[in-house]
């Protein structure tokens, strides 16, 4: 989603603005701005569309000063306009506002300020910010934001300059995330670590309720309260060249080739000889043997993990699992209490519902633990024991690496949960383990018949498909969602996915002359089951692409194309069946000239509900 940037220093801002911009596009955007502050008056560039287009258009138009704010903008309130792109200013154009996040009394604020003669230039909630600062700004910036602040309710993250003091950085964190990145002479800002990596590791993650005022010099922190908080510096840990391509044409490409490694990286991890060592489950290792229901609470992609994650505990550990859309359970008043351990999974550990989500259970007094990405993100720094995913950054729009890293943290988790409740010994744990770590090679097996995957993903049949289904049973009906979910927000064709024993219930109603239909029919207990659904869909003419266990001739004869994965336990095929999804959704948006990192519409982290 939105995405800020800001920098205080002697070396000009902009081309830092327009380099820290760039490393969040991977977020998701339809619009950009910048602004800097020099020899009193601040200085501006906005532009709909991507960061390229805003960067030719400065060059025609320098920005000067050493101070400057910069933002991407995933429009909410109001279209992606130049209008509506961030900064805004106030009535005289001397202070500069951008922000993530939703302002959400900015009606009422709006109505008192248009009552009191200011004149508005956009449809945003985030306007009405620099109007309010420079209502009450009495010489200081930092006293004005704070200040304004105190009338205003929702979630935001937002860094603002002032043209009356030009080395002045000012950030405020209510809910969005922002981190400080502390230079040599110089000052940072950004929703995200990517942007600040070239310059600096040393970074302050700025708590909820928290303002900073940075000078190239100075960094002051204190709460809006007013009260002083101490520097909590720490060293960011993301590896840079994380956010390169390494050669791939695509982020999500080089992602779903990194799966292997992830997987073996956290099996290294986690595992010693033949036990599973989860060494951040802090107090609920302890509790783990007492609790009696489990709910998963994600989004998206991350989700269909948490549906593949309750298959795993409740096979192995017998534990009953609930998974619920977050923002569905944060109003539907879900039963909670000390006995359920509630599990968000989350790349970012940002996403608002999924956040929110976590401090309802708290409040209720269930414990957390974090299945997460992102180290140091807000539900990693609320949750009470954590697994971290160890999947590095993770820039594709389309959740690839982060997805399959969250299965096997389930899966461990589910050995672990098992062994300490009983019900699982320590020869059947040793016996899964041998299974789960020929798993990189499986899934690298799999990605290895890429060549062959893209020939098929090229066909007229599917490239050029206006509609398709994807079904599965068992493990591998949240597959079939998750297959469902890649190809159609990368290629826009209008997917489904079905658990198959639903077909027959309204969805093969659609099934007509060339449909195609992906059918996840790998080896295991519901393999005939599946075997006949697919026969149903050729008795009524749709096209049939199976991903169908290598050596499988009885599905190859029934279906018009095969994509082969290596034979798998059918607890762990949704490891092997991900890569042949992800690769078919990749090369089918290629093949349509679709913007694959950076999808239409959508965000790579969802901060606002
Ligand atoms: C967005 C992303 C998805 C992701 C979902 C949940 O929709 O585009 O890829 O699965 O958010 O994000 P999270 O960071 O909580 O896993």
């Amino acid at each position: 989603m939105c995405g800020i940037v800001g920098f205080t220093g002697e070396d000009t801002a902009l081309p830092i603005l327009l380099d820290g911009l760039r490393r969040l596009e991977y977020r998701g955007y339809d619009s950009a701005g910048v602004a800097t502050a020099a020899s009193g008056a601040l200085h501006t560039c906005k532009n709909p569309g991507k960061i390229a287009a805003l960067t030719a258009k400065t060059e025609t138009q320098p920005l000067p000063g050493g101070t400057g704010i910069g933002h991407t903008r995933w429009a909410t309130h109001g279209g992606p306009t130049e209008a509506n792109a961030h900064p805004h200013f106030d009535g005289d154009c001397g202070i500069a506002v951008v922000h993530n996040g939703i302002i959400e009394n900015y009606r009422e604020l709006r109505a008192a300020l248009l009552a009191e003669g200011v004149c508005f230039r956009s449809e945003t909630d985030s306007e009405v910010l620099p109007h309010l600062f420079r209502k009450h700004y009495r010489g200081r910036l930092l006293d004005a934001v704070r200040a304004a602040l105190d009338e205003v309710q929702g979630a935001y993250a937002l860094a603002v300059i002032c043209a009356d003091e030009p080395g002045v950085l000012v950030g405020a964190r209510q809910g969005s995330p922002l981190v400080v990145g502390i230079g040599d002479g110089a000052h940072y800002l950004a929703s995200d670590v990517q942007p600040l990596l070239p310059h600096t590791r040393q970074v302050i993650y700025l708590g909820t309720g928290e303002l900073c005022e940075l000078t190239p010099d100075t960094c002051h922190l204190e709460t809006l309260a007013g009260g002083v908080v101490p520097l909590r510096i720490e060293t960011a840990g993301q590896d840079e060249a994380a956010a390169d391509k390494a050669g791939y044409p695509h982020f999500m490409l080089k992602e779903i080739h990194q799966q292997p490694a992830v997987l073996e990286r956290l099996l290294g991890a986690y595992t010693q000889d033949d036990r599973v060592v989860l060494p951040e489950l802090g107090g609920i290792a302890e509790a783990l043997p007492a609790i009696r229901r489990i709910q998963i609470v994600a989004c998206g992609t991350a989700w269909h993990a948490g549906l593949i994650g309750k298959y795993l505990i409740e096979t192995f550990a017998r534990v009953p699992v609930e998974v619920d859309v977050a923002s569905e359970f944060r109003y539907r008043n879900p039963v909670l209490d000390s006995d359920t351990l509630v599990i968000p999974v989350s790349q970012s550990g940002e996403t608002a519902d999924t956040l929110e989500a976590v401090r309802l259970a708290k409040a209720a007094g269930a414990m957390v633990l974090g299945v997460i990405n992102v180290p140091g993100s807000s539900i990693a720094r609320e949750a009470d024991g954590l697994l971290y995913l160890q999947a590095g950054p993770e820039i594709g729009v389309a959740s690839t690496k982060a997805y399959t890293a969250q299965i096997m943290v389930l899966a461990l988790f589910a050995l672990q949960v098992a062994a300490l409740r009983g019900m699982m010994d320590a020869k059947a744990v040793a016996q899964h383990l041998v299974e789960m770590r020929g798993l990189p090679g499986k899934v690298q097996w799999a990605i290895d018949r890429a060549p062959a995957i893209e020939a098929i993903a090229r066909l007229p049949r599917y490239a050029q498909a206006r509609n398709a289904m994807f079904i599965g049973r068992g493990f591998n009906f949240p597959s079939a969602l998750e297959g469902a979910l890649k190809l159609k927000e990368i290629s826009y064709i209008h997917v489904e996915g079905y658990a198959a024993g639903e077909m027959k219930h309204g969805p093969i109603a659609l099934v007509t002359d060339g449909i195609p239909v992906v059918c996840i029919a790998t080896q295991g207990p519901v393999y005939d089951k599946l075997a006949s659904n697919i026969q149903e869909i050729r008795a009524r003419n749709g096209h049939v692409l199976s991903i169908a266990t290598e050596g499988d001739a009885e599905i190859a004869e029934v279906s018009d194309d095969v994509i082969h994965v290596p034979p798998c336990t059918d607890a762990f095929s949704p490891l092997v069946v991900a890569s042949p999804l992800q690769l078919f959704a990749y090369y089918v948006a290629l093949a349509l000239g679709r913007d694959v990192d950076q999808p239409r519409n959508l965000a790579k982290s969802v901060t606002v509900e």
